[in-house]
């Protein structure tokens, strides 16, 4: 769907974005320039950009979970 009709900026460019290293808005807006014109979407276009941050972080994550020790008898 999009996010920004300005820019045409889509959800997807954005979650391709944060895929891509992109780790904050300013850094989203040099890369995708959404936002960037009448601001209309700067709360949608955050939120979007938000959860993806936050779903990416838990992928990471769960690679630093406790392994399971093992106990001998
Ligand atoms: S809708 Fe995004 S800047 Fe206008």
């Amino acid at each position: 769907m999009f996010v920004c009709l300005c820019k045409a900026v889509t959800d997807h460019d954005i979650h391709s974005a944060v895929e891509g290293g992109v780790s904050s808005f300013e850094e989203l807006q040099d890369h995708t320039d959404v936002s960037t014109s009448c601001g209309q979407c700067a709360c949608e276009a955050r939120s979007v950009f938000d959860e993806k941050i936050a779903l990416e972080a838990s992928k990471h994550a769960s690679y630093n979970a406790p392994s399971i020790v093992l106990q001998s008898s």
